[in-house]
């Protein structure tokens, strides 16, 4: 059986300690022994301190690691508390989260993204490129502008983009437990795709959806046509939730 979602990533966010690889085990034994599981792209994004951690304890495995953001500045430099793409990628972790509404609520703009975004690239890191309107935003019926504003700005000078996914996050539907209707689901990923298609020129782009995604909703959501995957926040943190979710998605 194929599976057209392909991608569930994990953003763990600011939680995990070292105890938390333990949880991992479930996971890498579904990804092993579920004839389903084989082909799926299953990516954790820890918080910085554990990449090293989960990037030895899966690595013989086919499940990726990645960040949760980086720094624009490619080189070695001041800036106090910073880490960039260079060196996330000597960690040999494959990919990383930009553009989370999170970082962009605390002054991250569509230049800082791109600028990001390019750096990665040239690093050799995938990008996992968020984008989402705020609720305000929706209400002002500006969710089209708003979405294909920040896919503009922040693919800006980028040819390539075979490298990128995109994960639309709905900035009113992370951690709140809500999700957009599902004709308005169907509706905006579709207008995403064929931007990305027709005016980005990108050859076969990936998209995924994240806000409150759990084991109840993920059976509605799986219907979505121009669906790849979802990016999963808080119900990715419990190993059987996680599993729960990606088996949902087989039948
Ligand atoms: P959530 O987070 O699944 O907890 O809503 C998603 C995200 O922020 O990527």
């Amino acid at each position: 059986m194929t599976n057209k979602l392909r991608y569930f990533v994990a953003n763990w966010k600011m939680f995990g300690h070292l105890n938390s690889l333990n949880s991992l085990n479930k996971v890498i034994k579904f990804k092993k022994k579920n004839k389903n599981a084989k082909n799926l792209k299953i990516i954790y994004c820890p918080p910085f301190t554990l990449i090293h951690p989960f990037i030895q304890k899966l690595k013989n495995t086919t499940i990726k690691t990645g960040a949760q953001n980086c720094s624009f500045g490619s080189n070695y430099g001041p800036p106090t508390g910073s880490i960039n793409a260079m060196m996330i990628k000597s960690l040999k972790c494959e990919y990383v989260i930009l553009g989370h509404s999170e970082k962009r609520a605390k002054g991250e703009t569509d230049n800082i993204i791109n600028r990001k975004i390019i750096s990665a690239l040239q690093n050799n890191l995938k990008v996992i490129f968020c984008i989402g309107e705020t609720f305000g935003q929706r209400k002002k019926k500006l969710t089209k502008k708003t979405l294909l504003s920040q896919i503009s700005k922040g693919l800006k000078k980028i040819k390539n983009k075979k490298n990128i996914i995109i994960a639309y996050e709905p900035v009113w539907s992370i951690g709140s437990g809500m999700i957009p209707k599902i004709e308005d689901l169907e509706n905006t990923t579709r207008i995403i795709k064929l931007f990305l298609s027709n005016k980005m020129k990108y050859k076969n782009p990936k998209v995924l959806y994240g806000g409150s995604v759990n084991q109840k909703n993920v059976n509605l959501l799986k219907n979505i046509t121009n669906l790849d995957g979802f990016l999963i926040g808080g119900a990715s943190q419990n190993s059987n939730i996680f599993i729960d979710i990606i088996k949902k998605t087989f039948n």
